[in-house]
């Protein structure tokens, strides 16, 4: 086959046996198919950005009941969408979706535009993204192209090159672009993405299940394992971080993190760079007093640019020691936890505490 991205005549013969095995394969029951609206598809496909299908659908049924319009989550504290976003991980996108809702709220009077551009101007709203989210909820005919998608076409088409570099990134949009059909764009924007989630999976993809293998590329030549071309290996930086765990009988205090900067918004412990200003910190804190700290050990929490290490020290004050709350700090209670948005560490931390 020559290059398919210079031709759309390609668009059928990949369409039709992708929406065919569609209708008996793919999944046609998850909470954002019913009720199919521009806010529930939007709320989903931020939550799915990356994290899995089975891990979203609790956090996606809480979410809509606390906040079943755009409205609703616009007039939300931030707190309480970030309370309902814990264990997911990735908070931007939490603090976007808010952003976003109030934008909505302001600028569009509420009511999600149904339109590509606008879409794509409210935060955390990709190209892709905002795609999707039209494709599926008013059968729109847009491409996308997530990370499933890049390597279904990288592979189907034969598309060397890392996705990650710009000229790959184009030759993946247009091949997007010219295989979309212009009928059932809903259905085929959910089978795209469930081919890759189920059939084209990274590791061992199971061809022989796979309704478009006849025009594959990478299946033809063998070279599944080699497509997409994987992203040069960089090494993460390493960071490390000490947190002061204050616990007082059965309670830890928690610090209202800066809306700025990782976990933004969250609680967590207050934070030093090295032992010693840990130390200082303590003291102070504690008003002059010094008090005993015994180190835990290190939690390793890997972000996309760089590893944190983390270095826990747990200071025991005495009951009587007034270390009073402030308007970002709080004695969380292990037992009855007030509903705070947590960062996975500091909540993996909490866990072990309460069962100490
Ligand atoms: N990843 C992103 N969007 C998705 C969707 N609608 N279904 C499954 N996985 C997805």
């Amino acid at each position: 086959m020559s290059d398919p991205t210079e031709t759309d005549e390609t668009a059928p013969a990949f369409a039709a046996p992708l929406l065919a095995w569609f209708e008996q394969q793919g999944r046609h029951d998850l909470p954002w198919q019913r009720d199919r609206t521009l806010y529930r598809v939007w709320v989903s496909e931020v939550m799915l950005q990356q994290t899995q299908v089975t891990t979203v659908i609790p956090y996606f049924e809480r979410f809509l009941a606390r906040f079943p319009t755009v409205t609703a989550l616009a007039e939300a504290p931030l707190d309480e969408v970030l309370h309902l976003w814990s264990g997911l991980g990735y908070y931007a996108r939490a603090r976007n979706l808010q952003s976003a809702a109030r934008r909505v709220t302001i600028e569009h009077g509420g009511t999600m535009p149904a339109d590509l551009e606008q879409l794509h101007a409210l935060p955390g709203i990709g190209r892709s993204t905002a795609g999707a989210i039209l494709a599926q909820a008013l059968n729109q005919r847009h491409a996308i192209l997530d990370g499933n998608v890049k390597r279904v076409l990288a592979r189907w088409a034969g598309i060397d090159g890392s996705p990650t570099r710009p000229a790959t990134l184009a030759r993946l949009w247009a091949l997007s672009e010219a295989l979309t059909p212009t009928e059932r764009v809903a259905d085929y924007t959910q089978a795209i993405m469930d081919l890759g989630a189920m059939v084209c999976t990274r590791h061992r993809p199971v061809c022989d299940r796979c309704p478009v293998r006849s025009g594959c590329v990478a299946f033809r030549d063998g070279r599944q394992r080699e497509l997409p071309t994987p992203k040069e290996k960089r090494n993460r930086p390493k960071r490390s971080v000490h947190w002061l765990i204050f616990q007082k009988a059965r309670a830890v205090l928690l610090t209202r993190r800066p809306n700025q900067g990782i976990w933004g918004g969250l609680y967590g412990f207050a934070e030093a760079v090295d032992e010693e200003s840990l130390r200082k910190m303590a003291k102070a804190r504690a008003g002059g007093a010094t008090v005993p700290l015994y180190g835990l050990p290190m939690v390793s929490h890997a972000f996309t640019h760089f590893e944190l290490q983390i270095h826990p020290w747990i200071g025991a004050v005495d009951a009587a020691a007034e270390i009073v709350e402030s308007d970002s700090e709080t004695w969380y209670n292990l037992d009855c936890p007030p509903e705070l948005g947590i960062a996975a560490p500091v909540s993996a931390l909490v866990g072990k505490l309460r069962s100490a």
